[in-house]
Protein backbone atom coordinates (compact mmCIF):
# COMPACT_ATOMS: atom_id res chain seq x y z
CA UNK A 1 0.00 0.00 0.00
CA UNK A 2 1.82 3.35 -1.17
CA UNK A 3 0.36 6.58 0.21
CA UNK A 4 0.44 9.90 -1.06
CA UNK A 5 3.80 11.93 -0.65
CA UNK A 6 3.28 14.36 1.80
CA UNK A 7 0.48 12.13 3.66
CA UNK A 8 -0.05 14.04 6.95
CA UNK A 9 0.12 11.44 9.41
CA UNK A 10 -0.20 12.38 13.10
CA UNK A 11 -2.66 12.78 15.73
CA UNK A 12 -5.46 14.76 17.50
CA UNK A 13 -6.34 16.73 21.30
CA UNK A 14 -8.79 18.93 22.27
CA UNK A 15 -7.98 21.37 24.54
CA UNK A 16 -10.94 20.95 27.47
CA UNK A 17 -9.93 16.71 27.51
CA UNK A 18 -5.83 17.55 27.58
CA UNK A 19 -4.80 20.78 28.41
CA UNK A 20 -5.67 21.04 32.56
CA UNK A 21 -4.94 24.39 33.90
CA UNK A 22 -8.27 25.12 33.81
CA UNK A 23 -8.30 28.43 35.86
CA UNK A 24 -4.65 29.29 35.38
CA UNK A 25 -2.76 32.48 33.81
CA UNK A 26 -6.80 34.14 33.14
CA UNK A 27 -8.48 31.35 31.74
CA UNK A 28 -12.38 31.09 32.60
CA UNK A 29 -14.76 27.96 32.85
CA UNK A 30 -15.77 26.31 29.47
CA UNK A 31 -18.63 24.84 29.23
CA UNK A 32 -16.93 20.86 30.00
CA UNK A 33 -15.34 22.16 33.15
CA UNK A 34 -18.49 22.23 35.01
CA UNK A 35 -19.31 18.62 34.05
CA UNK A 36 -18.78 15.84 36.59
CA UNK A 37 -16.60 12.69 35.93
CA UNK A 38 -19.04 9.62 34.63
CA UNK A 39 -18.41 6.15 33.13
CA UNK A 40 -19.86 4.30 30.40
CA UNK A 41 -23.14 3.09 32.71
CA UNK A 42 -22.95 6.60 34.64
CA UNK A 43 -23.43 9.78 32.71
CA UNK A 44 -21.76 12.77 33.37
CA UNK A 45 -23.53 15.63 35.25
CA UNK A 46 -24.01 19.27 34.10
CA UNK A 47 -23.78 21.47 37.65
CA UNK A 48 -24.18 24.96 36.71
CA UNK A 49 -22.27 25.45 40.31
CA UNK A 50 -19.06 23.32 40.68
CA UNK A 51 -19.72 21.30 43.49
CA UNK A 52 -16.85 21.22 46.10
CA UNK A 53 -17.27 17.05 46.58
CA UNK A 54 -17.67 16.01 42.97
CA UNK A 55 -14.62 15.25 40.39
CA UNK A 56 -14.33 17.36 37.25
CA UNK A 57 -11.40 15.49 35.54
CA UNK A 58 -11.40 18.14 32.37
CA UNK A 59 -10.14 20.70 35.23
CA UNK A 60 -6.55 19.07 35.25
CA UNK A 61 -6.99 16.92 31.94
CA UNK A 62 -3.74 15.92 31.45
CA UNK A 63 -1.91 18.96 32.06
CA UNK A 64 -0.85 19.88 28.54
CA UNK A 65 -0.44 23.41 29.52
CA UNK A 66 2.56 22.56 31.39
CA UNK A 67 3.94 19.25 29.88
CA UNK A 68 3.50 20.58 26.16
CA UNK A 69 7.58 20.79 25.33
CA UNK A 70 7.71 17.08 26.44
CA UNK A 71 4.30 15.93 24.59
CA UNK A 72 5.28 17.99 21.34
CA UNK A 73 9.33 15.96 21.72
CA UNK A 74 7.49 12.40 21.97
CA UNK A 75 5.03 13.39 19.14
CA UNK A 76 8.30 14.78 16.69
CA UNK A 77 9.84 11.24 18.22
CA UNK A 78 6.82 9.54 16.77
CA UNK A 79 7.61 11.87 13.37
CA UNK A 80 4.21 13.30 13.14
CA UNK A 81 3.28 15.43 10.43
CA UNK A 82 0.62 17.24 11.79
CA UNK A 83 -0.62 17.35 15.10
CA UNK A 84 -4.09 18.28 15.35
CA UNK A 85 -5.66 20.27 18.89
CA UNK A 86 -8.31 23.26 19.84
CA UNK A 87 -7.68 26.58 20.89
CA UNK A 88 -9.45 26.89 24.30
CA UNK A 89 -12.14 30.02 23.69
CA UNK A 90 -11.90 30.81 27.43
CA UNK A 91 -8.48 30.82 27.48
CA UNK A 92 -8.46 33.84 25.14
CA UNK A 93 -11.87 35.61 26.48
CA UNK A 94 -12.47 33.93 29.66
CA UNK A 95 -16.42 34.82 29.33
CA UNK A 96 -16.70 35.66 25.64
CA UNK A 97 -18.23 39.25 26.40
CA UNK A 98 -14.64 40.67 26.94
CA UNK A 99 -13.43 43.25 24.29
CA UNK A 100 -9.92 42.69 24.78
CA UNK A 101 -8.32 39.03 24.53
CA UNK A 102 -6.20 37.49 27.33
CA UNK A 103 -2.77 37.90 26.39
CA UNK A 104 -1.58 35.07 28.74
CA UNK A 105 -3.71 32.88 27.00
CA UNK A 106 -2.36 33.94 23.26
CA UNK A 107 1.19 33.61 24.75
CA UNK A 108 0.72 30.06 25.26
CA UNK A 109 -0.16 29.00 22.09
CA UNK A 110 2.61 31.35 20.96
CA UNK A 111 5.29 28.12 22.76
CA UNK A 112 3.12 25.37 21.52
CA UNK A 113 3.42 27.05 17.70
CA UNK A 114 7.00 27.42 18.20
CA UNK A 115 7.42 23.88 20.01
CA UNK A 116 5.63 22.36 16.61
CA UNK A 117 8.01 25.22 14.55
CA UNK A 118 10.57 23.51 16.00
CA UNK A 119 9.95 20.06 15.01
CA UNK A 120 8.58 20.62 11.68
CA UNK A 121 5.06 19.30 12.67
CA UNK A 122 2.19 21.20 11.01
CA UNK A 123 -0.70 22.19 12.98
CA UNK A 124 -4.30 21.68 12.30
CA UNK A 125 -6.69 24.23 14.56
CA UNK A 126 -9.82 23.19 15.99
CA UNK A 127 -11.35 26.62 16.92
CA UNK A 128 -14.14 25.44 18.90
CA UNK A 129 -14.38 21.78 20.09
CA UNK A 130 -16.97 21.79 23.05
CA UNK A 131 -15.18 24.82 24.76
CA UNK A 132 -17.40 27.35 24.69
CA UNK A 133 -16.93 29.97 27.69
CA UNK A 134 -19.66 29.30 29.80
CA UNK A 135 -20.33 32.71 31.13
CA UNK A 136 -22.08 32.21 27.02
CA UNK A 137 -23.91 29.40 28.10
CA UNK A 138 -25.13 30.84 31.14
CA UNK A 139 -26.27 34.28 30.05
CA UNK A 140 -27.93 33.69 27.11
CA UNK A 141 -28.07 29.87 26.40
CA UNK A 142 -25.03 29.68 24.15
CA UNK A 143 -25.53 29.49 20.20
CA UNK A 144 -29.46 29.52 20.98
CA UNK A 145 -29.05 33.54 21.08
CA UNK A 146 -27.68 34.88 17.56
CA UNK A 147 -25.69 37.26 19.92
CA UNK A 148 -22.83 34.03 20.37
CA UNK A 149 -21.98 34.53 16.16
CA UNK A 150 -20.53 37.70 17.19
CA UNK A 151 -18.59 36.72 20.39
CA UNK A 152 -17.30 33.46 17.99
CA UNK A 153 -16.26 35.62 15.39
CA UNK A 154 -14.43 38.17 17.70
CA UNK A 155 -12.45 35.03 19.32
CA UNK A 156 -11.68 33.25 15.83
CA UNK A 157 -10.34 36.63 14.06
CA UNK A 158 -8.32 37.25 17.53
CA UNK A 159 -6.58 33.96 17.03
CA UNK A 160 -6.76 33.81 12.96
CA UNK A 161 -4.77 37.06 12.92
CA UNK A 162 -2.85 36.40 15.78
CA UNK A 163 -0.95 32.84 14.38
CA UNK A 164 -1.58 33.70 10.99
CA UNK A 165 1.41 32.40 8.95
CA UNK A 166 1.91 29.70 11.75
CA UNK A 167 -0.98 27.75 10.90
CA UNK A 168 -3.04 27.25 7.71
CA UNK A 169 -5.25 25.21 8.57
CA UNK A 170 -8.46 25.40 11.10
CA UNK A 171 -11.13 23.35 11.50
CA UNK A 172 -14.40 25.70 12.67
CA UNK A 173 -16.55 23.90 14.86
CA UNK A 174 -15.53 20.27 16.02
CA UNK A 175 -18.25 17.74 15.07
CA UNK A 176 -20.78 20.02 14.43
CA UNK A 177 -23.35 18.07 13.97
CA UNK A 178 -23.21 16.42 17.55
CA UNK A 179 -25.61 19.05 17.67
CA UNK A 180 -28.25 16.88 16.34
CA UNK A 181 -28.13 14.64 18.99
CA UNK A 182 -29.15 14.59 22.57
CA UNK A 183 -25.32 14.59 24.25
CA UNK A 184 -24.97 18.20 22.18
CA UNK A 185 -27.38 20.43 23.08
CA UNK A 186 -25.24 21.49 25.95
CA UNK A 187 -21.81 20.06 25.07
CA UNK A 188 -22.22 21.66 21.58
CA UNK A 189 -24.86 24.37 21.58
CA UNK A 190 -24.51 25.69 25.38
CA UNK A 191 -28.24 25.11 25.72
CA UNK A 192 -29.07 24.86 29.64
CA UNK A 193 -32.24 22.59 29.70
CA UNK A 194 -31.77 22.23 33.40
CA UNK A 195 -31.61 18.09 33.17
CA UNK A 196 -28.09 17.82 34.59
CA UNK A 197 -27.38 14.51 32.83
CA UNK A 198 -25.11 15.43 30.20
CA UNK A 199 -25.74 12.18 27.70
CA UNK A 200 -29.55 12.61 27.28
CA UNK A 201 -30.57 16.29 27.36
CA UNK A 202 -33.73 16.73 26.70
CA UNK A 203 -34.91 17.61 23.18
CA UNK A 204 -36.42 21.08 21.82
CA UNK A 205 -36.13 20.99 18.19
CA UNK A 206 -37.09 23.98 17.40
CA UNK A 207 -34.10 25.43 19.68
CA UNK A 208 -31.76 22.89 18.42
CA UNK A 209 -32.46 23.90 14.77
CA UNK A 210 -32.01 27.32 15.69
CA UNK A 211 -28.85 27.20 17.32
CA UNK A 212 -27.46 25.27 14.48
CA UNK A 213 -28.48 27.82 12.04
CA UNK A 214 -26.49 30.24 13.89
CA UNK A 215 -23.52 27.79 14.23
CA UNK A 216 -23.52 27.71 10.11
CA UNK A 217 -23.43 31.14 10.12
CA UNK A 218 -20.31 32.05 12.35
CA UNK A 219 -18.79 29.16 10.70
CA UNK A 220 -19.13 31.03 6.96
CA UNK A 221 -18.01 34.26 8.43
CA UNK A 222 -14.93 32.28 10.22
CA UNK A 223 -14.27 30.52 6.82
CA UNK A 224 -14.58 34.43 5.09
CA UNK A 225 -12.39 35.74 7.48
CA UNK A 226 -9.41 32.93 7.40
CA UNK A 227 -9.54 33.71 3.63
CA UNK A 228 -8.87 37.43 4.28
CA UNK A 229 -6.46 36.97 6.66
CA UNK A 230 -4.48 35.12 5.11
CA UNK A 231 -4.97 33.79 0.87
CA UNK A 232 -3.02 30.45 2.08
CA UNK A 233 -5.08 29.70 5.13
CA UNK A 234 -7.47 26.39 4.21
CA UNK A 235 -10.82 26.03 6.58
CA UNK A 236 -12.50 23.12 6.65
CA UNK A 237 -15.27 21.46 8.28
CA UNK A 238 -15.91 18.76 10.94
CA UNK A 239 -18.34 16.22 10.80
CA UNK A 240 -18.97 12.61 13.22
CA UNK A 241 -19.71 10.57 10.63
CA UNK A 242 -22.19 7.68 11.97
CA UNK A 243 -22.18 5.41 9.40
CA UNK A 244 -25.87 3.29 9.15
CA UNK A 245 -26.33 0.38 7.95
CA UNK A 246 -30.18 -1.25 7.41
CA UNK A 247 -30.12 -3.81 9.33
CA UNK A 248 -32.01 -6.53 7.03
CA UNK A 249 -32.88 -6.06 3.51
CA UNK A 250 -36.78 -5.18 4.53
CA UNK A 251 -37.24 -1.60 2.37
CA UNK A 252 -38.25 -0.03 5.56
CA UNK A 253 -35.00 -0.91 7.38
CA UNK A 254 -33.49 0.41 3.75
CA UNK A 255 -35.43 3.66 4.36
CA UNK A 256 -34.64 4.23 7.76
CA UNK A 257 -31.07 3.94 7.07
CA UNK A 258 -31.35 6.56 4.38
CA UNK A 259 -32.72 8.45 6.33
CA UNK A 260 -30.55 8.47 9.13
CA UNK A 261 -27.87 8.71 7.06
CA UNK A 262 -28.48 11.87 5.78
CA UNK A 263 -30.24 13.68 8.80
CA UNK A 264 -27.18 12.62 11.60
CA UNK A 265 -24.58 12.71 8.60
CA UNK A 266 -25.05 15.46 5.53
CA UNK A 267 -27.31 18.30 7.07
CA UNK A 268 -24.99 20.24 8.70
CA UNK A 269 -21.72 19.14 6.26
CA UNK A 270 -24.05 20.05 3.14
CA UNK A 271 -24.53 24.10 4.27
CA UNK A 272 -20.65 23.84 5.35
CA UNK A 273 -19.51 22.44 1.92
CA UNK A 274 -21.96 23.74 -0.54
CA UNK A 275 -23.34 27.07 1.07
CA UNK A 276 -27.15 25.77 1.50
CA UNK A 277 -29.54 24.18 3.23
CA UNK A 278 -30.29 20.55 1.10
CA UNK A 279 -32.98 20.00 -0.52
CA UNK A 280 -33.89 17.02 2.59
CA UNK A 281 -33.97 20.00 5.49
CA UNK A 282 -37.50 21.60 4.75
CA UNK A 283 -39.23 18.04 5.24
CA UNK A 284 -37.10 17.38 8.02
CA UNK A 285 -37.92 20.83 9.79
CA UNK A 286 -41.66 20.56 8.45
CA UNK A 287 -41.94 17.19 10.39
CA UNK A 288 -40.84 18.47 13.80
CA UNK A 289 -42.63 21.71 13.60
CA UNK A 290 -39.62 23.75 13.41
CA UNK A 291 -39.63 27.38 11.43
CA UNK A 292 -35.93 28.89 11.45
CA UNK A 293 -35.64 32.74 12.19
CA UNK A 294 -32.98 33.72 9.30
CA UNK A 295 -31.75 36.99 9.18
CA UNK A 296 -31.74 38.79 5.74
CA UNK A 297 -28.47 38.22 4.30
CA UNK A 298 -27.42 34.77 6.49
CA UNK A 299 -28.39 32.29 2.90
CA UNK A 300 -25.75 34.91 1.39
CA UNK A 301 -23.01 34.29 4.15
CA UNK A 302 -23.46 30.65 3.98
CA UNK A 303 -22.94 30.82 0.32
CA UNK A 304 -19.64 32.57 0.57
CA UNK A 305 -18.39 30.48 3.87
CA UNK A 306 -18.44 27.28 1.94
CA UNK A 307 -15.04 25.33 3.29
CA UNK A 308 -11.97 24.15 1.38
CA UNK A 309 -11.94 20.67 2.65
CA UNK A 310 -13.97 18.39 4.77
CA UNK A 311 -13.09 16.61 7.89
CA UNK A 312 -14.30 13.97 10.21
CA UNK A 313 -14.10 11.48 13.19
CA UNK A 314 -14.70 7.80 12.50
CA UNK A 315 -15.51 5.00 15.15
CA UNK A 316 -18.06 3.04 14.37
CA UNK A 317 -21.07 2.36 12.47
CA UNK A 318 -24.20 1.43 13.40
CA UNK A 319 -27.35 -0.59 12.27
CA UNK A 320 -31.05 0.76 11.86
CA UNK A 321 -34.18 -1.54 11.98
CA UNK A 322 -37.61 -0.49 12.28
CA UNK A 323 -37.91 -3.34 14.65
CA UNK A 324 -37.62 -1.71 17.86
CA UNK A 325 -37.28 -4.38 19.78
CA UNK A 326 -33.42 -4.33 18.14
CA UNK A 327 -32.26 -1.34 19.37
CA UNK A 328 -29.56 -1.52 21.82
CA UNK A 329 -29.35 0.95 24.71
CA UNK A 330 -25.75 0.68 25.11
CA UNK A 331 -23.84 2.46 22.69
CA UNK A 332 -24.15 6.38 22.12
CA UNK A 333 -25.13 6.21 18.81
CA UNK A 334 -27.83 3.85 19.33
CA UNK A 335 -29.17 1.88 16.71
CA UNK A 336 -29.64 -2.47 16.13
CA UNK A 337 -26.44 -4.80 16.94
CA UNK A 338 -24.26 -5.74 13.90
CA UNK A 339 -24.16 -9.35 13.83
CA UNK A 340 -20.80 -9.20 12.22
CA UNK A 341 -18.82 -6.97 14.08
CA UNK A 342 -17.36 -7.35 17.60
CA UNK A 343 -17.74 -4.43 19.74
CA UNK A 344 -15.38 -2.60 22.13
CA UNK A 345 -15.59 -2.77 26.11
CA UNK A 346 -17.66 0.68 25.85
CA UNK A 347 -19.82 -1.42 22.92
CA UNK A 348 -18.87 1.01 20.00
CA UNK A 349 -18.51 -1.46 16.72
CA UNK A 350 -15.35 -1.95 15.29
CA UNK A 351 -15.95 -1.89 11.61
CA UNK A 352 -12.49 -0.81 9.83
CA UNK A 353 -14.04 -1.15 5.86
CA UNK A 354 -17.14 1.21 7.08
CA UNK A 355 -14.13 3.85 6.62
CA UNK A 356 -13.71 3.16 3.20
CA UNK A 357 -17.08 2.89 2.62
CA UNK A 358 -18.19 6.44 4.07
CA UNK A 359 -15.19 7.89 2.69
CA UNK A 360 -16.14 6.99 -0.76
CA UNK A 361 -19.50 8.06 0.04
CA UNK A 362 -18.53 11.78 1.47
CA UNK A 363 -16.19 12.17 -2.24
CA UNK A 364 -19.13 10.86 -4.28
CA UNK A 365 -21.20 13.88 -2.81
CA UNK A 366 -18.70 16.42 -2.68
CA UNK A 367 -14.80 15.90 -4.52
CA UNK A 368 -13.10 17.77 -1.72
CA UNK A 369 -10.30 17.06 -0.47
CA UNK A 370 -10.85 15.24 3.19
CA UNK A 371 -8.81 14.61 6.01
CA UNK A 372 -9.73 11.49 8.60
CA UNK A 373 -9.19 13.64 11.68
CA UNK A 374 -10.14 11.31 14.56
CA UNK A 375 -10.44 7.81 14.40
CA UNK A 376 -8.77 5.44 17.16
CA UNK A 377 -9.54 2.17 19.64
CA UNK A 378 -10.89 3.48 23.79
CA UNK A 379 -9.87 0.73 25.45
CA UNK A 380 -8.41 0.07 29.05
CA UNK A 381 -4.31 -0.77 29.20
CA UNK A 382 -2.58 -2.60 32.04
CA UNK A 383 0.41 -1.94 32.82
CA UNK A 384 3.09 -4.63 33.69
CA UNK A 385 5.15 -5.00 36.07
CA UNK A 386 8.41 -3.29 33.99
CA UNK A 387 6.39 -0.28 33.14
CA UNK A 388 5.40 -2.30 29.55
CA UNK A 389 2.20 -1.36 28.15
CA UNK A 390 1.83 -4.13 25.37
CA UNK A 391 -1.62 -2.88 23.17
CA UNK A 392 -1.56 -5.28 20.42
CA UNK A 393 -5.19 -4.76 20.43
CA UNK A 394 -4.51 -0.63 19.47
CA UNK A 395 -2.13 -2.11 16.86
CA UNK A 396 -5.31 -3.80 15.28
CA UNK A 397 -7.68 -1.63 15.30
CA UNK A 398 -5.30 1.01 13.96
CA UNK A 399 -3.71 -1.01 11.60
CA UNK A 400 -7.03 -2.31 9.97
CA UNK A 401 -8.77 1.22 9.75
CA UNK A 402 -5.43 2.41 7.76
CA UNK A 403 -5.78 -0.48 5.26
CA UNK A 404 -9.53 0.30 4.34
CA UNK A 405 -8.29 4.23 4.46
CA UNK A 406 -5.23 3.05 2.49
CA UNK A 407 -8.02 1.27 0.24
CA UNK A 408 -10.79 4.38 -0.47
CA UNK A 409 -7.24 6.41 -1.21
CA UNK A 410 -6.64 3.70 -4.40
CA UNK A 411 -10.57 3.95 -4.97
CA UNK A 412 -9.46 7.59 -6.08
CA UNK A 413 -10.44 9.61 -2.79
CA UNK A 414 -8.50 12.55 -2.52
CA UNK A 415 -7.22 11.69 1.62
CA UNK A 416 -4.90 14.68 3.30
CA UNK A 417 -3.92 12.72 5.93
CA UNK A 418 -4.71 11.17 9.33
CA UNK A 419 -4.55 12.68 12.83
CA UNK A 420 -6.00 9.48 15.41
CA UNK A 421 -7.97 10.59 18.43
CA UNK A 422 -6.18 11.02 21.80
CA UNK A 423 -2.78 10.53 20.36
CA UNK A 424 -1.66 10.84 24.01
CA UNK A 425 -4.26 9.72 26.50
CA UNK A 426 -6.04 12.25 27.84
CA UNK A 427 -9.99 12.18 29.29
CA UNK A 428 -12.42 11.09 27.19
CA UNK A 429 -15.46 13.35 26.21
CA UNK A 430 -18.98 11.16 26.48
CA UNK A 431 -17.93 9.40 30.11
CA UNK A 432 -15.51 11.57 31.19
CA UNK A 433 -13.00 9.14 32.55
CA UNK A 434 -9.50 8.18 32.27
CA UNK A 435 -10.34 4.46 32.04
CA UNK A 436 -10.73 4.89 28.50
CA UNK A 437 -7.97 5.71 26.35
CA UNK A 438 -6.87 5.82 23.49
CA UNK A 439 -3.17 7.23 23.22
CA UNK A 440 0.64 5.95 21.88
CA UNK A 441 1.76 7.69 25.12
CA UNK A 442 0.35 6.30 28.23
CA UNK A 443 -0.25 8.83 31.06
CA UNK A 444 -0.38 8.05 34.60
CA UNK A 445 -3.79 9.83 35.59
CA UNK A 446 -6.57 8.17 37.13
CA UNK A 447 -10.18 8.62 37.88
CA UNK A 448 -10.18 9.08 41.35
CA UNK A 449 -8.13 12.17 40.23
CA UNK A 450 -4.58 10.41 41.56
CA UNK A 451 -1.13 10.18 39.17
CA UNK A 452 1.38 11.42 38.77
CA UNK A 453 0.57 12.58 35.02
CA UNK A 454 4.03 10.85 34.09
CA UNK A 455 3.99 9.93 30.66
CA UNK A 456 5.21 6.46 28.74
CA UNK A 457 5.38 4.88 25.91
CA UNK A 458 3.39 2.44 24.82
CA UNK A 459 3.97 -0.76 22.28
CA UNK A 460 1.93 1.12 19.42
CA UNK A 461 4.62 3.90 19.68
CA UNK A 462 7.04 2.47 18.07
CA UNK A 463 4.56 0.39 15.84
CA UNK A 464 2.80 3.50 14.81
CA UNK A 465 6.54 5.44 14.45
CA UNK A 466 7.51 2.97 11.64
CA UNK A 467 3.90 3.31 9.81
CA UNK A 468 4.69 6.99 9.46
CA UNK A 469 8.72 6.39 8.55
CA UNK A 470 7.52 3.94 5.91
CA UNK A 471 4.45 6.13 4.68
CA UNK A 472 2.10 3.38 5.91
CA UNK A 473 3.85 0.85 3.75
CA UNK A 474 4.84 -0.74 6.67
CA UNK A 475 1.56 -1.68 9.15
C1 LIG B 1 -15.33 12.58 19.38
C2 LIG B 1 -14.92 13.88 20.02
O1 LIG B 1 -16.71 12.51 19.38
O2 LIG B 1 -15.01 11.39 19.98
C3 LIG B 1 -13.79 13.75 21.01
O3 LIG B 1 -14.60 14.85 19.07
C4 LIG B 1 -13.95 12.47 21.81
O4 LIG B 1 -13.79 14.91 21.81
C5 LIG B 1 -13.91 11.29 20.87
O5 LIG B 1 -13.03 12.33 22.84
C6 LIG B 1 -13.97 9.92 21.52
O6 LIG B 1 -15.07 9.85 22.38
P1 LIG B 1 -14.90 9.46 23.89
O7 LIG B 1 -16.20 9.69 24.52
O8 LIG B 1 -14.48 8.02 23.89
O9 LIG B 1 -13.82 10.33 24.42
Amino acid sequence: MKFPDGFLWGGATAANQFEGAWDVDGKGPSCMDMATNGNHHTPRQITPELDPNRLYPCHDGVDFYHHYKEDIALLAEMGFKCFRFSINWPRIYPTGFEDEPNEAGLEFYDRVFDELERYGIEPLVTLSHYEMPFAIARRQNGWASRGTIDLYVKYATTVMRRYRGRCRKWLTFNEINAGMMPIGMYMSLGILTGDPDLRHQPDNPQQRYQALHHQFVASALAVKAGHEIDLENKMGCMIAYMLAYPLTPNPADVELARERNQYRNYYCSDVQVRGEYPYFARRMWDEEGVEIDMAPGDLEILKQGTVDFYTHSYYQSQCASTDASQETSGNLLGGAKNPYLKETAWEWPIDPAGLRIMLNQVYERYQIPIMVVENGLGCRDEVGPDGAIEDDYRIEYLREHIKAMGEAIVDGVEVWGYTPWGCIDLVSNADGEMAKRYGFVYVDKHDDGTGTMARSRKKSFAWYQKVIESNGEVL
